[in-house]
């Protein structure tokens, strides 16, 4: 009895001394070791001296320098991008950045800029991009062009532009990009932006500016992008732009604009008289939209109808032999024969996702799209009770095939006969009903089928044959599936799926998988396992793999048996954020290894403890638990220990005396 207490006191004892210990730090945060910081929204007021001269990267948006100086970036050599984003900066005086030779962006956004010396930008020996939105900046004249000859990228957007007036000096060198949004200019002459001719393949954006007039002819010049997004005047527009040449040509609009006219039967006969190959009209309204409204748009690469308000298109279009992209997004059409797919023969891409009515399929809308290879019809309320070997008919080129975000489909015996070029297929969030126990599986004859998607699709993963056939398939996401009591099958389910490398589980209740699950996948280099139920990690059927990325994050894991971690190929890495992990002694095992490892952990500020008490929320790399005995511990147990063997001396010695007297 008395042994028995003396040892308990020499656990505890030995027990007690578990510690803990932290660490933290403030001001610019470094992002990336001497060369990139950020000082965000500090409230600071000069540039802090705490900076290496070998900093490149500063984000030093959201401080306060009313005025920049000679000496206020002196002593960065080494910048290359400098963020001021709205520092409360009106002034910028002589030579400001006269020390950063390196210097390729200066951001300027949100600050009232009243006084640019002419000497402002002077000094870095190839300024690549100036960001001047919401600069308060009215004219053009008032930027001083000194040392902007190596600008391909100049920003001027929601200022107070109304008169374009481009100088002489005007960079036109190297300018790739100039961007003019959401400014007042209502109209260009062609002497405002003859200097553009010295352009070629520029982007050129005049997105909201109410424009009402273009000297015809205005701009004459190789454009790889024009956007009169929200103009009024399409045709005053095409007349000032023709004779030019753009890859593409934004003429759609926003919701926020004000009413832009209708575009009626004559709006885009301008376009015969320009060489456009992608063509964007999102979001404006059509009057009387009949065939010959396309008679200038037959030279089109990509015609771009998202939002337009429309149900069908017209019968009789003739001549779109060039059309390869549809978008025909966020429209009402209420069957799928009503875009009248025979007039677009060469189609390889055709989009309508987020149809605002329910998209009925029918059968052999889309057969003449001999080319096709990818269709988007997510988002479209589609619901099929046969789903969809008819609806797809003649489509034997797609490859790639987005049903996601839909109603519910059925499918009855092959999911897609023509399907033997398909490599991408999403369902994801679309109810998808197989028959019960079909003799096949549905995707049986899709064998270049490569990513698969059934997330949030209600399936049955006890459906028999469920993946037959898809020996190419490299990831297959049925995260938010449910799985009967919580266990994913451990029969045949992946068995055939021998090139699968991502295999995405999350969210799917699980409490268990049988370590044969797994079994044949020998290519798997990623696994999902995330927000789930799991109590225990089990990574022993991984060991086989060269590598592997498991993510057990949001389980319900307290304890990780070091064989188990261990156990793990060499190459891993191992998220295991928030779980309930325990920084007790019950799990020094996983705590030692994860300190020693942690390039191969991801997420160390989530992978926290959340017992004992006193350390919930530490994250584990910063705890470090000790087990062992400390001095005085060993000074104390060997004390008690001592004073046990004494004590029993004592009493065995008083017992026999006692005895013997009897
Ligand atoms: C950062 O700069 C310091 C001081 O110049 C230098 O000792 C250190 O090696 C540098 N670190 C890296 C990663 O370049
Ligand atoms: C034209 O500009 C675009 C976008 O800036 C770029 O992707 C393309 O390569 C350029 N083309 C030529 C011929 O320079
Ligand atoms: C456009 O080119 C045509 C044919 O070369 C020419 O007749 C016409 O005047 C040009 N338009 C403008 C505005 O320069
Ligand atoms: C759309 O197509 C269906 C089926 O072909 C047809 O009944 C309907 O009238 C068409 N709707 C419009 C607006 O053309
Ligand atoms: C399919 O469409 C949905 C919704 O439009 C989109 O989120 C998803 O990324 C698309 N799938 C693929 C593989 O691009
Ligand atoms: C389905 O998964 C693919 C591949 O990970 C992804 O690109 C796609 O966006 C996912 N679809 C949806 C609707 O999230
Ligand atoms: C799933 O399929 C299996 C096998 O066909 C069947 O026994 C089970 O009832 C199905 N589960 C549901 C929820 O339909
Ligand atoms: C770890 O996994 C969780 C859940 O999937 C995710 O939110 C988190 O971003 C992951 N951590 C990293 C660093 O990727």
């Amino acid at each position: 009895m008395v042994r028995s207490f003396c040892l308990l006191i020499a656990a505890v004892l030995a027990c007690a001394s578990c510690r803990a210990t932290h660490m933290m730090d403030a001001t610019c945060t470094e992002i990336t070791t001497n060369k990139s910081y950020s000082c965000e929204g500090l409230g600071l007021r000069e540039i802090p001296g705490s900076l290496p001269v070998t900093t490149e990267i500063l984000d030093f948006s959201f401080n306060v320098l009313p005025s920049l100086q000679k000496s206020t970036f002196s002593g960065l050599e080494s910048l290359l991008h400098l963020d001021l984003t709205r520092c409360q900066i009106n002034w910028v005086y002589e030579d400001a950045f006269h020390n950063n030779r390196q210097l390729q962006t200066i951001v300027l956004t949100g600050n009232l800029l009243m006084f640019l010396s002419d000497s402002a930008f002077a000094g870095p020996l190839s300024l690549r991009e100036l960001v001047l939105t919401q600069t308060g900046i009215s004219t053009i004249s008032f930027i001083p062009m000194t040392n902007l000859d190596s600008l391909d990228t100049l920003i001027l957007g929601s200022n107070h532009i109304s008169s374009l007036q481009l100088p002489p000096n005007f960079p036109t060198k190297n300018l790739k990009h100039l961007d003019f949004q959401m400014n007042h200019i209502r109209v260009i002459t062609a002497k405002d932006v003859s200097i553009l001719q010295k352009t070629s393949n520029m982007t050129l954006i005049f997105k909201g500016n109410n424009i009402l007039h273009v000297e015809p002819g205005a701009f004459r010049s190789h454009f790889y992008s024009l956007d009169f997004g929200g103009c009024a005047d399409i045709p005053g527009v095409l007349a000032g732009i023709q004779n030019s040449t753009t890859q593409t040509l934004w003429l759609g609009t926003f919701n926020d604009m004000e009413k832009v006219p209708d575009i009626t039967p004559g709006v885009l006969e301008g376009l015969c008289k320009v060489s456009v190959k992608d063509l964007y009209l999102q979001l404006r309204h059509f009057k009387n939209l009949n065939a010959a409204m396309f008679h200038c748009l037959t030279k089109l690469r990509k015609l771009d109808l998202t939002h337009t308000h429309i149900s069908a298109l017209p019968p009789g279009i003739s001549g779109m032999g060039s059309l390869r992209e549809l978008v025909l997004s966020f429209n009402s059409f209420q069957h799928l024969c009503n875009i009248s797919s025979a007039a677009f023969p060469s189609l390889t891409h055709l989009h309508i996702k987020g149809n605002l009515q329910a998209l009925q399929l029918g059968s052999g809308c889309l057969e003449g799209l001999t080319e096709l290879q990818h269709l988007d019809l997510s988002h479209s309320h589609i619901e099929s009770l046969n789903c969809c070997s008819k609806a797809l008919n003649g489509l034997s080129s797609l490859k790639f095939l987005n049903l996601s975000h839909n109603t519910k489909l059925q499918i009855q015996d092959m999911f897609f006969r023509e399907g033997a070029s398909l490599e991408l297929l999403d369902v994801a969030f679309t109810h998808l009903h197989i028959a019960r126990d079909p003799l096949q599986g549905p995707f049986r004859n899709l064998h270049l089928l490569q990513v698969l998607n059934l997330s949030s699709s209600y399936i049955n993963a006890s459906t028999q044959h469920l993946f037959q056939g898809l020996e190419n398939l490299v990831l297959l996401d049925l995260s938010q599936n449910i799985f009967e009591s919580g266990i994913v099958p451990k029969d045949k389910l992946f068995q055939q799926l021998s090139n699968l490398e991502v295999l995405i589980l999350s969210s799917c209740e699980l409490t268990a998988v049988d370590n044969q699950v797994f079994h044949g996948l020998a290519k798997l280099r990623h696994v999902d396992l995330s927000h789930n139920k799991f109590t225990a990690l089990s990574t022993g059927v991984f060991s086989k793999l060269k590598s592997i990325y498991l993510n057990f994050a949001y389980n319900r894991i307290r304890i990780v048996p070091r064989d188990q971690i261990e156990s793990l190929p060499g190459h891993s890495v191992i998220n295991l954020s928030y779980n309930p992990l325990a920084c007790t002694c019950s799990n020094i095992g996983f705590i030692t290894w994860y300190g020693q490892s942690l390039d191969k952990v991801e997420d160390p500020e989530g992978t926290t403890c959340s017992e004992p008490k006193s350390l919930a929320g530490a994250p584990l790399a910063t705890v470090a638990v000790s087990c062992g005995i400390s001095t005085a511990g060993i000074v104390a147990v060997v004390l008690v220990l001592l004073s046990c063997v004494a004590i029993s001396i004592w009493g065995a010695h008083y017992f026999k005396q006692n005895y013997q007297q009897i």
